[in-house]
């Protein structure tokens, strides 16, 4: 099977009713295909993966189930070794290998997807003039988006080999295009309101 954005789409969907998980990974999706696209890298097979990552979160809430329960079931599904094997390797407590530029990718882009989300959800213009300075501040306080884990977000972009700003630039910008999607303002929907 040639998986498609489509038929991840169609699979992540069939598991995942929770409009929060939808959003984590259209936001995942978004941010891995930025990156794609920088590469020069495959942009399709690069959204199945991240569509697909967490596609088991909700059926498998926890640790000792997701996302190795999952697993069986993509292969089930046809999905092919390399996609299985990626999604699996975003678990930190599984200890695989990242070992090519997509599995880095991904768990670079998975928490903080998440974090800059959570940071255009609390501002009136959503993600349009958010600042690396700023997600920094907001990264140091506890509190805040405390489900993402902060060592995460450090780790992922050394794994990238480029500094946490830009990552954050690059996220923001990739974010940009579907904050509708992700119930995000803008700083157009704000000066209409
Ligand atoms: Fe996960
Ligand atoms: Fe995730």
């Amino acid at each position: 099977m040639e998986p498609t954005r489509d038929r991840a789409w169609e699979t992540l969907t069939r598991y995942t009713k929770s409009e929060a998980l939808l959003r984590h990974a259209l936001a995942v999706e978004a941010s891995t295909a930025w990156y794609a696209r920088s590469f020069g890298e495959d942009e399709e097979r690069w959204r199945v993966v991240a569509l697909l990552h967490d596609f088991d979160y909700e059926i498998h809430p926890t640790l000792d189930q997701h996302p190795q329960d999952g697993a069986p079931i993509l292969r089930e599904e046809g999905y092919p070794e390399d996609v299985v094997e990626t999604v699996l390797s975003h678990a930190e407590h599984l200890h695989m290998p990242r070992d090519t530029q997509l599995k880095r990718t991904l768990f670079a882009c998975d928490e903080l997807s998440g974090f800059i989300h959570a940071c255009g959800l609390v501002r009136p213009t959503g993600l349009d003039g958010l600042e690396p300075k700023s997600v920094r501040k907001k990264l140091k306080q506890p509190s805040f988006a405390a489900g993402v884990h902060r060592d995460e977000v450090y780790a992922g972009a050394e794994l990238l080999g480029i500094e946490l700003d830009e990552h954050v630039r690059n996220v923001v910008e990739a974010l940009q295009p579907i904050a509708p999607q992700l119930g995000l303002r803008t700083a157009a929907t704000e000066a209409a309101s």
